[in-house]
């Protein structure tokens, strides 16, 4: 039987970005499926937010790179929960490397989780959103998608085409009542950023304006913000969030 809560799917709900978005979402009343990839963590994870008293957030663990694996997970979060009234697409993996070293598998596998994934679960809720009238769709790209990155043609490529993902689908949607947002995150403190080499993570870290590292918290609540009902004036736009270090 449908929740009366409305639904936020969450894309790598479990990741560090993502828990916060999960949390601030489930504050604000939803009914939080968080998406995960690995399943013991996932398992440990809800018992965490479980324990910190969130009873309404729960787990859907597709292969977002699998289409009809997202149309199956679409479906069961529907029959459990009722229709996914806002997605949060923040799934993402790094597999840094110059282009000169670059394998097409680290080229590939980006693609496929930072930008194909988006396709499809966007695919996978538009016609529950169009059917209903209301829909609220927020990518999670990165600064890097924005100004590009040394070592990181596949991440830059595929956060900068869920931008356009974005400005295209809310033009199609702009009548409905869906709005569609990128927040472009600049380094934020999660274990992402801990892969870099700690020499580099340092010459990144002074080159931001306030000289510190984003918190997960802070990209939450532009998501709460970007969700809520009252932001239906805002759509197709991009959302920089990165202490100053780069003004586009
Ligand atoms: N600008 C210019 N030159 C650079 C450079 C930079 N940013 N970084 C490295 N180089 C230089 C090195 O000094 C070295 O020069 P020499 O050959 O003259 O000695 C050369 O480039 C190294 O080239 P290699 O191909 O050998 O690179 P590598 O194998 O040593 O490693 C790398 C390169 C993997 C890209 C490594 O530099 C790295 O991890 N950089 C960080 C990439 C990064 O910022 N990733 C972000 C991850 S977090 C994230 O993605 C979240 C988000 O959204 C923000």
């Amino acid at each position: 039987m449908a929740n009366a809560a409305p639904v936020a799917w969450v894309t790598g709900g479990t990741g560090g970005i993502g828990s916060a978005i999960c949390r601030a979402l489930a504050k604000e009343g939803y009914q939080v499926v968080a998406g995960y990839h690995n399943p013991e963590k996932a398992k440990q994870w809800l018992a965490d937010q479980q324990a910190d008293g969130f009873d309404n957030i729960a787990l859907s663990g597709v292969d977002l790179t699998n289409y009809d694996e997202c149309v199956a997970g679409v479906t069961e979060i529907r029959e459990k929960y009722g229709p996914v009234s806002v997605l949060v697409n923040c799934a993402g993996i790094t597999r840094d490397g110059t282009m000169k070293k670059m394998a097409p598998e680290q080229w590939h596998e980006v693609i496929d989780t930072n930008l194909n994934s988006v396709f499809n679960t966007c695919r996978s809720v538009i016609e529950d959103m169009l059917e209903h009238g209301y829909g609220r769709i927020v990518n999670i790209s990165s600064i890097n998608g924005r100004k590009g990155q040394f070592g990181q043609v596949n991440y830059a490529a595929a956060k900068a085409g869920m931008h356009g993902l974005t400005m295209s689908l809310a033009q199609e949607t702009a009548t409905k009542g869906i709005t569609v947002n990128t927040l472009s995150p600049g380094y934020i403190a999660t274990d992402m950023i801990m892969k870099i080499p700690e020499k580099v993570r340092e010459a990144i870290r002074e080159g931001i304006p306030v000289k510190r590292y984003g918190t997960p918290e802070e990209i939450a609540r532009a998501v709460v913000f970007l969700a809520d009902k009252e932001s239906g004036f805002i759509t197709g736009a991009n959302l920089d969030i990165n202490g100053g270090q780069f003004m586009g």
